[in-house]
């Protein structure tokens, strides 16, 4: 519902759990992730939809949030970097970032994160080229991939044990 200053309501769940927010339609869900729930895992790169450090999971599909206007979000199921772990255990992926060394500064690892956690949930046993392809619409500055794709080949090994 429109009220007088402009903004609406929209209702969805993150990480499971219901939440109302008040914004301006074309506000990018990244910022209301970031300013009003103070999700503030999902970094900004570029802003325009090129370096996939914002990434977020809509209705399951992996998805740049700054591209998206809240007011698309509706009734939708988000999932972010804070909702992927277990309360008691990291991600697979998660681990084995840390394990294999796949974070340095950590602005592209939620991102790089929900693209390899999207990647085994539809493929759980990727060849090297499903996963680069998996990854390819996350930029990284700091590792040159190796380390990041090293990684994900550990969090399938680790998930097929
Ligand atoms: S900040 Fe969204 S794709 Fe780069
Ligand atoms: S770890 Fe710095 S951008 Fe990837």
């Amino acid at each position: 519902m429109e009220s007088t200053s402009g903004k609406i309501e929209i209702r969805c769940t993150v990480n499971d759990e219901p939440q109302s927010v008040n914004a301006y339609p074309l506000e990018r869900l990244l910022d209301v992730l970031r300013e009003q729930l103070h999700l503030t895992g999902a970094k900004e790169g570029c802003g325009e939809g090129e370096c996939g450090a914002c990434s977020v999971f809509i209705n399951g599909e992996v998805v740049n949030s700054c591209l998206v206007p809240i007011a698309q979000i509706e009734g939708a199921s988000i999932r972010t970097i804070e909702g992927i772990a277990s309360p008691d255990q990291l991600h697979a992926v998660q681990q084995a970032f840390i394990d294999c060394g796949g974070a340095q500064c950590g602005i592209c690892t939620p991102g790089m994160v929900m693209a390899a956690v999207n990647l085994l949930q539809r493929n759980p046993h990727p060849s090297e080229a499903d996963i680069r392809t998996g990854l390819a619409g996350n930029l990284c500055r700091c590792t040159g991939y190796m380390k990041i794709f090293e990684s994900v080949v550990r969090a399938c090994q680790n998930s097929h044990k």
